[in-house]
């Protein structure tokens, strides 16, 4: 099933956490002068406009990266703040990939995974002639392992599925192992949305059965958990995440709680498995 469409959603307050942490993470692994193979296993189309008719209905955008945009700015929100003044600039939201190719090096290499045919179609006009870049309409998990190990010894994944269907979420961890059994020493970040929170227990508690180490949970929600149908928060599963990561996140995670859920929000950053 394909049915999901992330320009309805781009900008949205669960992105501002995925890029913030993809971006810290892409500068935090450039600091190191050896290539790094970037996978992105479900990449959506690339960049967004702001006035498409997607972005207009929902109005996502303006109740999360738009209601935030100058909070984004300050320094400490960097470099997700500058990516997205530049293209806020434009009239558009980056999506991952335009994150990415961003925040990466002439030496670095994209591999960018889509299945729908239509974002996949964009996301090929988005990449244009950068050498950097492959795209495939492919399916991410099964590419994923035969990306890594990466030759040259650094990878990023970025794993953002749709959870069109429940079997998603336990899906996305059976593909954590097989890619970190690959590489165990390459940096995983799995996204997951916050809608019932029993489908996150039953994700973590598997984790927990995997050889996996140094499993960080990074999550930012807007209002408590409930039953009834709705994303009320997102997360992070990170795995070998740069070691400031988490300091840094429970500095800024309230500052976001303040600007758009003082009363209701909560966020949390915890070592689920230590290294
Ligand atoms: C949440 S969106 C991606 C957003 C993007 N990562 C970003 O942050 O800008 C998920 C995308 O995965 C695509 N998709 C779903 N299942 C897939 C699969 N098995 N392999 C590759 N892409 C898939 C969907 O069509 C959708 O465009």
């Amino acid at each position: 099933m394909l049915s999901y469409r992330h320009a309805f959603h781009a900008g949205n307050f669960a992105d501002v956490l995925k890029h913030l942490v993809l971006a810290k993470t892409i500068q935090y692994m450039t600091q190191k002068p050896v290539a790094i193979r970037y996978i992105d296993t479900h990449a959506g189309s690339g960049c967004y406009p702001l006035n498409s008719a997607m972005s207009q209905k929902t109005g996502e955008y303006e109740t999360g990266a738009g209601a935030l945009k100058k909070l984004l700015q300050k320094a400490p929100f960097a470099p997700y703040g500058s990516v997205l003044k530049q293209h806020l600039a434009a009239g558009k939201y980056p999506g991952s990939p335009q994150i990415a190719v961003d925040l990466l090096r002439a030496h670095d290499q994209l591999y960018l995974h889509e299945m729908h045919p239509t974002d996949f179609s964009l996301l090929g006009k988005w990449a244009g002639s950068d050498r950097r870049i492959r795209v495939a309409q492919s399916d991410g998990h099964q590419a994923l392992k035969s990306l890594l190990p990466a030759v040259k010894g650094r990878a990023l994944v970025l794993m953002d599925p749709s959870f069109e269907m429940k079997q998603e979420y336990l899906q996305a961890i059976s593909s954590l192992e097989a890619g970190y059994k690959r590489m165990p020493n390459a940096t995983f970040l799995l996204w997951y949305p916050v809608v019932q929170r029993n489908q996150i227990d039953k994700m973590i508690s598997r984790l927990r059965s995997t050889p996996l180490r140094d499993v960080w949970q990074f999550e930012f929600c807007r209002t408590p958990d409930t039953k009834d149908h709705g994303m009320t928060g997102s997360g992070i599963l990170a795995i070998n995440p740069p070691w400031t990561l988490a300091g840094e996140l429970s500095d800024l995670l309230p500052q976001i709680k303040a600007s758009i859920a003082p009363a209701e929000g909560h966020w949390r950053v915890e070592n689920l498995i230590p290294e």
